[in-house]
């Protein structure tokens, strides 16, 4: 690839929240962007606040854990944007509940859309960097991969992106592909906003109180996880791979 060709980002789950912000800081980054989300139409604004801004987005009706929808959505996306060499597998859904209660479909859902989703647009994706000899993953991990109370199918979707992040780097390093894991802690999104209403709790108390637990005493915004994938994905970035990075406003347990 030239220098001077744009590179192709793909962001999953980009119709609202750390996706959406994402979307439009690798716009700023000068990268075209597929905004993809569960209904294409939800995915206009985040277009929209891109081609305001000057950038090319392409909006991208996908289910991530659904293996034909994921092929089409890339060779969609390959076919009227470029050839994907960025993929930032963001899509996440929460279906928390303490382990005597949780149903086999509430743990089935977490695990697909997160792992597998991940596992499908990797793969989906991965042609494209190979023949490039470029690539860039970030997965959204998260604290919760190190144990959280009610989140039994959360937390192992969340740790084993961590593994899968680390297997893509050994098995993609050799042809210029690095992976990477964010992993966020508290960031104010319609994700903490849901969680704050089934507790039955205020989202501005809500936040003030996981505020006073985290160092820098404020909750995260997801321009402060935007900011760390926009490292990652990076050309500079590519010494560094297979790591995660705690994006948490303080070190961890
Ligand atoms: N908000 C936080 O505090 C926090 C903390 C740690 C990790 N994370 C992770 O960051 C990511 C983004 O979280 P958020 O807070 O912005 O969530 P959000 O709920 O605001 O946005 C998630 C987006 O993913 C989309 N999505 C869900 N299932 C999908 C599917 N099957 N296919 C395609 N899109 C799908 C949703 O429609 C939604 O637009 C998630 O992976 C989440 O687990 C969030």
């Amino acid at each position: 690839m030239s220098t001077t060709e744009q590179r192709v980002a793909v962001v999953t789950g980009a119709a609202r929240g750390i996706g959406a912000a994402t979307a439009v800081r690798l716009a700023a980054e000068g990268r075209a962007v597929a905004v993809i989300d569960l209904d294409e139409a939800a995915c206009k604004d985040t277009v929209e606040q891109i081609t305001a801004a000057g950038g090319r987005a392409l909006a991208v009706g996908c289910d991530v854990s659904d293996e034909a929808q994921v092929q089409a959505a890339i060779d969609r996306i390959a076919a009227e944007l470029g050839a994907p060499t960025i993929l930032v597998n963001n899509a996440g859904v929460l279906r928390d509940n303490l382990l005597f209660k949780m149903s086999a479909s509430d743990w089935d859902t977490v695990m697909n859309v997160h792992l597998r989703g991940a596992f499908l647009m990797s793969r989906a994706v991965q042609k494209h960097m190979v023949d490039a000899k470029f690539g860039r993953i970030v997965n959204l991990s998260s604290s919760s991969a190190l144990g959280n109370r009610g989140q039994v199918n959360y937390a192992a979707a969340k740790a084993g992106l961590q593994g899968l992040t680390k297997t893509l780097a050994k098995e993609l390093g050799k042809f210029g592909v690095t992976a990477n894991s964010v992993a966020p802690g508290f960031i104010a999104t319609d994700m903490t906003a849901a969680t704050a209403e089934r507790v039955g709790m205020g989202f501005d108390d809500f936040q003030a109180a996981a505020a006073t637990q985290i160092p820098v005493q404020r909750v995260g915004t997801p321009d402060d996880i935007a900011n760390a994938i926009a490292f990652f994905t990076g050309d500079a970035a590519g010494f560094v791979s297979g790591q995660v990075l705690y994006v948490a406003g303080g070190p961890l347990n």
